[in-house]
């Protein structure tokens, strides 16, 4: 039997819309135009802590590769400490803003030192090994399905260098899960607007509806951005299947990819299935 979705309105302050709740998002499907990718980067700042924590584990790395780079975001605190990273994504319209973003805050220092691909994750092919593969953010929950995931992590294998590492963070989905059944989900629904931002000479009210499907994972989020003053809203929908951290372990293991640290947390707090966000060090063998 199909499971009945759960439609959720959610209101959040400006700090848990920085992605520390569980619900804050990730994925989306290709073919955006310049405003959504516009408004999209402003609406996916990261988590606090995540640029450096990438940036230590890339430190002194001959080469980065960022699967699903998006607008860029951590491409400078990335090249700034590896001699060449490589941005992958899917989506033409984000690889634009990350160009953009590039030429607007490239130091001669790191001109030349990054370069933007258009590729999927789960099929990627690129002539070079990499020290470090990187998917922040909870990109990986862009990827629908067990299979996908095991597509992901076996080309991470295989363009990974001997002694390379492949870091990723995700909120977690074991305390997501444990809330569910414990019925403390942090649904609302008050329709109040998320965030309030001021992009192209206006004010921008955000709203979010989530759309929770849990037997299959899943946890669908419509982004709406109003206009105050003028113009018509812009949607943006997010699709996200999320996986407890056994089914990762597993699948990583099963592609060759040995888990050597988790964190709860981007300071290197312990993980427990607790911990708002699973932050994970893997490597070949
Ligand atoms: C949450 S964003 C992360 C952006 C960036 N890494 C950051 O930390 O700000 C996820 C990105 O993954 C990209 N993406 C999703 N699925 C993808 C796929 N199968 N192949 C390549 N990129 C993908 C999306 O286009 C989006 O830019």
């Amino acid at each position: 039997m199909r499971e009945q979705p759960e439609t959720i309105t959610s209101r959040a302050g400006q700090g848990r819309f920085c992605g520390r709740t569980w619900n804050s998002q990730v994925l989306h499907r290709p073919g955006l135009d310049e405003l959504q990718a516009e408004l999209y980067a402003l609406t996916h700042r990261g988590h606090r802590g995540d640029a450096e924590h990438y940036a230590r584990h890339c430190a002194g790395a001959r080469r980065v590769l960022e699967l699903g780079v998006g607008h860029g975001r951590l491409l400078a605190p990335l090249s700034a400490v590896a001699t060449e990273v490589v941005g992958l994504d899917r989506e033409p319209a984000l690889l634009a803003a990350a160009r953009r973003s590039l030429r607007r805050t490239q130091r001669g220092a790191q001109r030349g030192r990054v370069r933007l691909v258009q590729g999927d994750f789960t099929s990627f092919e690129l002539p070079d090994e990499f020290d470090r593969i990187v998917l922040p953010y909870n990109a990986l929950y862009c990827l629908l399905g067990r299979r996908a995931l095991a597509r992901c992590f076996a080309r991470v294998q295989a363009q990974l260098a001997e002694r390379g590492q492949f870091l990723f963070d995700v909120w977690s989905a074991d305390r997501f899960q444990h809330s569910l059944r414990s019925r403390r989900a942090g649904h609302r629904d008050d329709g109040a607007a998320l965030v309030s931002l001021f992009h192209r000479g206006q004010q921008w009210d955000v709203f979010e509806q989530s759309r929770l499907q849990s037997a299959r994972q899943r946890l669908d989020v419509l982004y709406t951005y109003v206009p105050r003053s003028r113009g018509a809203s812009v949607q943006i929908r997010i699709e996200q299947r999320y996986a407890p951290s056994g089914e990762l372990e597993r699948l990583l293991a099963e592609a060759g990819l040995r888990v050597t640290a988790k964190y709860g947390g981007f300071a290197r707090e312990r993980w427990s299935p607790r911990s708002e966000h699973l932050v994970v060090v893997a490597e070949r063998g």
